[in-house]
């Protein structure tokens, strides 16, 4: 018998950073939309914890206990005083290190597959007491749709998207590290007053409208400079896009991804065509948004 969930990546329609704090973390209003590219996560009794990957970037994934599916087995098995014994395989097409929450989708894919293969029927709001436990990014992924994420990024409010957004994604050559674009953040933000992180009014009203041009007039990424400045070549990524007709241009996240929000699914398919001869980027997706969050399949 196995479980298999399937879980979308995400894009930061906003993302407002506030200063650090004593732990270390940053104060967010991170308006989080979930766009349809899915990790599959699959788990199946096995004799011991077993992480496997398959996918175009599965070599860069890690399978041993730092692997968030395998934090989320072992953090639900404890609390329930299961065995974790299980095999979590994961079929994977969100890109890895790229500021799309992969790995934190595949932490929310892996604790619901386990709940359901367990029969441990933890409640929703155990699942997200869990999922914020792994990380940032992981409860999100579990609700899917669009929130607002404050705290750490953690505590969430449901958004209403009163339309389809078509975006395009951009992989880049390389990863880059969330923790080290957050110092790069600090180190940027040195000797300047941080105002505390707000939600913007604007945006949250285009996405309930599903506007697309008022979302693309109101998105804002403040980890952006601090990613420009690790990877400047990100620059050309995002100019190529605009050029091609993009509404509007940004760093997913932490980056490297770039995402670019486009009037329909045709200007999606010119822009990635322009992308794709740009020679700026490795990869090129097209998507639409929402995606339904950490679902059974
Ligand atoms: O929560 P998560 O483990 O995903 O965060 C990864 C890293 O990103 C943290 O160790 C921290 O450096 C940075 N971070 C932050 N403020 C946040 C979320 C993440 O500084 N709100």
């Amino acid at each position: 018998m196995s479980v298999t969930v399937r879980v979308p990546a995400k894009v930061n329609v906003q993302l407002a950073v506030g200063a650090a704090r004593p732990d270390g973390y940053h104060d967010l209003a991170n308006v989080f939309l979930a766009v349809g590219l899915f990790d599959e996560v699959t788990v199946t009794p096995a004799d011991g914890l077993r992480v496997t990957c398959e996918g175009p970037d599965a070599w860069e994934v890690p399978l041993d206990r730092t692997n968030l599916a395998a934090r989320a087995a072992l953090t639900l098995a404890e609390r329930r005083g299961v065995e974790p014994a299980v095999h979590i395989h994961i079929a994977k097409d969100i890109p890895v290190a790229g500021g799309m929450a992969g790995g934190s989708a595949d932490g929310a894919a892996a604790l619901v597959a386990c709940d359901a293969l367990w029969g441990t029927a933890a409640s929703r709001a155990e699942l997200l007491e869990i999922c914020a436990e792994l990380g940032s990014d992981v409860p999100f992924a579990l609700v899917g749709g669009a929130a607002l994420g404050v705290g750490r990024g953690e505590r969430l409010t449901a958004l209403e998207v009163g339309g389809t957004f078509h975006w395009v994604f951009a992989m880049a050559g390389r990863g880059l590290s969330t923790p080290a674009v957050f110092r790069e953040f600090d180190r940027l933000a040195q000797g300047r007053e941080i105002p505390e992180p707000v939600a913007s009014a604007e945006l949250v009203e285009a996405l309930a409208k599903g506007d697309a041009e008022a979302l693309a007039g109101a998105v804002s990424n403040d980890l952006q400079p601090a990613a420009l400045s690790l990877f400047p070549e990100l620059a050309d990524t995002l100019d190529a896009g605009r050029a091609a007709g993009a509404l509007t241009a940004l760093v997913s996240g932490s980056g490297p991804t770039t995402a670019f929000l486009v009037r329909d699914a045709e200007s999606a398919v010119a822009v990635a065509d322009a992308l794709r001869g740009s020679g700026t980027c490795r990869t090129v997706r097209v998507a639409t948004a929402p995606a339904p969050g950490a679902t059974v399949v």
